[in-house]
């Protein structure tokens, strides 16, 4: 049977390789998933051979728990940046200098733009992955980074890799897992990733690693570290570590000359646009390892290495003309609406200019001639003004002071640069965004009313409040453009469906200030109803987690509101969960009543967000620090030694896990 299951395991990480790392896969997605299949009950009927690094582990778990953060063996150094060929060119002659003249042998690579990683490996075992961190110290990442399905976990004993090696490269989404992505928070009102770099380092850092499965990095490694390398050079040693099984930097040219460097600088400025993945630059390498000795460190980077930056695309338009756009929660967002311009492939018309300071940082005229950029941004960016083509008349851009769409006078946001409509329940469309948003798929998740239903839905009168949605009847609705029998009884059985929702999602949808998806669970889980919710004063609502007082204030001043007092009722009476459901409370009890616990340390049983919810189910309060008033410490494995210092100094008793779930009798 062992024999078996190794087989399996080697077989399945050969196909991940050829797939995920060659992709040249030799059998089908349906071939693969019965020998995976075929793992898995292997492994579930035999225990006792169970390994974490088994391909069938590689989807991740649901356990959260914060990283911990390990030193690196060698500092994670940065490269020193030019955007001058210039530059670059000088740095070669330095090199060729400081090396009296030898010969040298440049390696030119892509800059891959994510985030860097660093793997260990040990007899063939991923052992454990790093964050570059500060450079010094990084976070240990192993759990996430082994959903990554390109990165080998176990090495084939036959591939040559030395026993013990440390390789680094860039953790990266590619463009179209990227766009997918961001369709998708857009769909769900969540915010934009601005490049897939931030989306890479951010997903890296997601505590569920079974969400940042779904996600699709990918890893391409540029740097092998070991004190027994194969080869006495960069190239050589790059390309080994492919044969490892590792996907390397696809584009590795050995450069022989100030000339190669540029013509694979001018090559490759045009050509990595059409790349699956972002990059930023290039990076040019000293190929000997003996020459790399040699010519060692500053403070901050290799002297071997130079990065040449690709130049943001800038472009200069002409300001037609600065439009203002009222949101959903009344903010006013200034547009600058410009004369076409191509830019990195796509047509820029307009751009954000996001709030009043920045108008006024840029000090944009009326018909000014703008810098448009899109760096590594997707979202095009004004970056400045072309003074000198500006006419002498011209007048500097105002912000408004009325609303642009329903004349109420604006109100200055405390602390911030943004200006809102207070007119929350007469602003068009601040109602409109309000229909749009409950309707989205995290929220209600009522199929066919997008942007252009729920204006067209408010334009006829048909909603005002978003009780209205559920008396529509198909016959109103197909009057609407676009519309027909089936997608008007679509609209309608959407409606029916939704009062399925459960009570977090209601209040997600109900445009609370402040209140998005993550809150609405939080306070779901603590107050467990609407009618909780609606009589809790400031200071309870202080006392739920992550709750301040602007946050309280918002949620006082909107159920204060007799509009959505009224709105909430009809919600009710339509048939909406305003309760959590009693499903999700069963085994509660009030065993921890009136007692305040904090969870410290990490968990074998249940994730951190588990023993939160079990600590409420049961009566009692988590909070987040030790105080007097802390009950006890559901203490983990690792629980920090300054927590638990001051949980002995102020004789706060410490529960292991077995004998707090004891107490809740699970
Ligand atoms: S070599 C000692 N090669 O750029 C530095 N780095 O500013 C060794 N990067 O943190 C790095 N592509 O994350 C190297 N082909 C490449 C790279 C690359 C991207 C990143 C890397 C590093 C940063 C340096």
């Amino acid at each position: 049977m062992k024999e078996r299951i190794e087989e399996l395991r080697r077989q399945l990480n050969r196909h991940n390789r050829l797939y995920y790392v060659e992709n040249a896969p030799e059998i089908s997605d349906r071939e693969f998933d019965e020998l995976m299949k075929e793992l898995e009950r292997l492994e579930a009927e035999n225990p006792e051979f169970a390994d974490p690094l088994s391909p069938t582990l590689r989807v991740g778990s649901d356990l959260n728990k914060s990283f911990e953060s390990i030193e690196h063996s060698r500092p994670m150094l940065s490269l020193a940046n030019t955007y001058s060929i210039d530059e670059v060119d000088q740095w070669v002659s330095g090199v060729r200098k400081s090396l009296e003249g030898e010969e040298v042998t440049i390696c030119g690579e892509m800059k891959y733009d994510g985030t860097s990683i660093s793997l260990i490996y040990e007899h063939g075992r991923l052992v454990r992955a790093v964050t570059r961190g500060d450079g010094t110290r990084g976070d240990i990442v192993t759990d996430n980074v082994k959903t990554i399905p390109s990165i080998p976990l176990i090495l084939d004993p036959d591939s040559g890799a030395p026993d013990e090696f440390e390789i680094r490269g860039e953790i990266l989404l590619p463009w179209d897992a990227f766009d997918r992505l961001n369709l998708e928070r857009e769909a769900n009102d969540e915010p934009l990733f601005a490049n897939p770099r931030n989306a890479a380092s951010g997903t890296l850092k997601t505590l569920n690693s079974a969400e940042v499965s779904r996600r699709g990095l990918d890893a391409i490694f540029y740097n092998v570290l070991s004190d027994s390398l194969p080869f006495d050079n960069h190239y050589d040693n790059l390309k080994a570590a492919g044969r490892w099984g590792f996907k390397i930097a696809p584009i590795l040219r050995r450069l022989h000359s100030i000339e190669d460097v540029d013509e694979f600088i001018s090559h490759w400025d045009l050509e990595r646009k059409r790349l699956p993945v972002a990059t930023d630059g290039l990076v040019f390498k000293v190929d000997s390892m003996r020459q790399q000795l040699n010519l060692g460190f500053t403070a901050k980077s290799p002297r071997w290495a130079i990065a040449y930056k690709f130049p943001a695309e800038r472009a200069l338009t002409k300001l037609r003309f600065v439009n203002f756009e009222v949101g959903r929660m009344g903010i006013v967002t200034p547009v600058a609406n410009l004369e076409p311009v191509l830019l990195s492939g796509t047509i820029v018309k307009r751009a954000s200019l996001h709030n009043e300071d920045i108008i006024r940082k840029l000090d944009i005229h009326d018909g000014d001639m703008l810098y448009v950029e899109k760096g590594g941004e997707i979202i095009p960016k004004i970056t400045g003004v072309d003074k000198a083509a500006r006419q002498t008349d011209s007048k500097p851009i105002d912000f408004v002071h009325t609303c642009p769409a329903c004349g109420t006078e604006l109100q200055r946001v405390e602390g911030e640069a943004s200006w809102v409509c207070p007119n929350k329940y007469g602003c068009p469309p601040q109602i409109i965004g309000r229909i749009e948003h409950f309707a989205a798929r995290k929220m209600m998740n009522i199929d066919g009313i997008g942007a252009e239903t729920a204006t067209q839905l408010y334009e006829r009168g048909l909603v005002r409040a978003t009780a209205d949605i559920y008396d529509l009847e198909p016959a109103q609705l197909l009057p609407l453009i676009g519309f027909g029998p089936r997608s008007a009884q679509r609209v309608v059985d959407g409606a029916e469906e939704s009062k399925k929702a459960p009570f977090d999602r209601v209040l997600y949808a109900l445009s609370i200030p402040n209140v998005g998806a993550t809150m609405s669970k939080k306070i779901a889980r603590a107050v467990g109803s609407i009618d909780r919710l609606m009589a809790m004063t400031r200071d309870e609502l202080c006392a739920i987690e992550d709750v301040g007082p602007t946050l309280a204030d918002g949620i006082i001043e909107y159920f204060a509101d007799e509009r959505n007092q009224k709105n909430i009722e009809r919600l009710r009476a339509a048939g909406l969960q305003f309760e959590v459901e009693v499903k999700e409370q069963a085994g509660g009890s009030d065993v921890l009543a009136g007692l305040s616990i904090v969870i410290s340390g990490t968990f074998s049983y249940h994730s951190r967000d588990e023993y939160k919810g079990l600590i409420e189910l049961h009566g009692g309060k988590n909070v987040g620090s030790i105080s007097k008033k802390t009950s006890a410490i559901l203490a983990g494995e690792n629980m920090g030694p300054s927590k638990l210092e001051k949980a002995q100094k102020l004789g706060v008793p410490l529960w292991t896990e077995e004998e707090f779930l004891k107490k809740i009798g699970e």
